[in-house]
């Protein structure tokens, strides 16, 4: 009797097929997510990914807020159009500090991952303001308003801490120093080398080029952010993983 006519004994009896899959459906699940579960971390270490400093944060949650991800992802894919098009594909470790992940699921506007330093800030003011005006086919909506809303950071520091509860490692000097840093990185003037030795790489303008820290301040200081953190000429992937 051959190895296929033992197996119409399996295909005749429903029963049967259905525990024998059972069986193999099980297996294969342990063997793939067993290993899981043993492992410190799934995410590769990369050199320069840092929590984001207090003004950037303060920008994500406005990003966030406002829906922008729902017309733009934040997620380069691996495929050659892509990175020609964006960059470098996307890390893992370069999401790891998102709550929620901006990876987005649809591109009415273009991938943001690494839209940091593309533009100058003049030029994210005028197209927050009216896209149409920069990119006349733009469908974007404007968002004129948020260079109105000035504001203030009085739950900067409750903003960090709700992050550090679901994993964002904040240390208490940087909790200490939340409003201090969220007010050095928008004045140019201020005494920002405690900000910059505690979040390296923060840019420090007056984004949005007018008196008083904005709604706009802040989302442009998170823009300019993504995807500059990671130095790729030093990047290597870890192959061991
Ligand atoms: C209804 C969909 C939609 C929404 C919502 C939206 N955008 Fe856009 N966005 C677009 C489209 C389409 C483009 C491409 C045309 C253009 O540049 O305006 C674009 C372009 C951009 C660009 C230029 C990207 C590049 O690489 O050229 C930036 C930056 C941007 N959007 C930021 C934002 C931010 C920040 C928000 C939320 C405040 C937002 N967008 C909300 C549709 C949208």
């Amino acid at each position: 009797m051959g190895i296929l006519d033992k197996h119409v004994v399996l295909e005749k009896n429903a029963t049967l097929l259905l525990v024998g899959s059972l069986l193999v459906v099980t297996v294969g699940g342990i063997v793939e997510i067993a290993p899981l579960f043993y492992l410190e971390n799934t995410i590769e270490d990369v050199d320069g990914m840092r929590p984001y400093s207090p003004l950037e944060l303060e920008g994500r949650n406005i990003y966030v807020r406002e829906g922008c991800y729902v017309c733009h992802s934040q997620m380069i894919r691996p495929m050659r159009d892509e990175v020609e098009r964006y960059g470098h594909y996307s890390l893992a470790a370069e999401s790891q500090y998102d709550h929620p992940f901006q990876w987005g699921s649809k591109r009415t506007g273009p991938d943001l991952a690494r839209v940091g330093g593309r533009y100058s800030d003049e030029w994210h003011v005028d197209h927050l303001k009216d896209p149409q005006s920069v990119v006349p086919e733009s469908v974007m909506p404007k968002y004129a308003f948020l260079a109105d809303r000035l504001i203030e950071p009085t739950y900067i520091q409750d903003l960090m801490k709700a992050n550090q509860i679901v994993g964002v490692p904040y240390t208490d000097e940087q909790m200490e120093n939340a409003e201090a840093d969220w007010l050095a990185q928008a004045d140019p003037d201020s005494d920002y080398d405690g900000l910059l030795a505690r979040y390296p790489k923060a840019q420090v303008r007056n984004f949005d080029g007018a008196p008083g820290v904005s709604e706009m301040d802040a989302l442009i200081a998170y823009m300019q952010m993504l995807g500059t953190l990671v130095d790729f000429s030093t990047f290597t992937p870890d192959a061991s993983r």
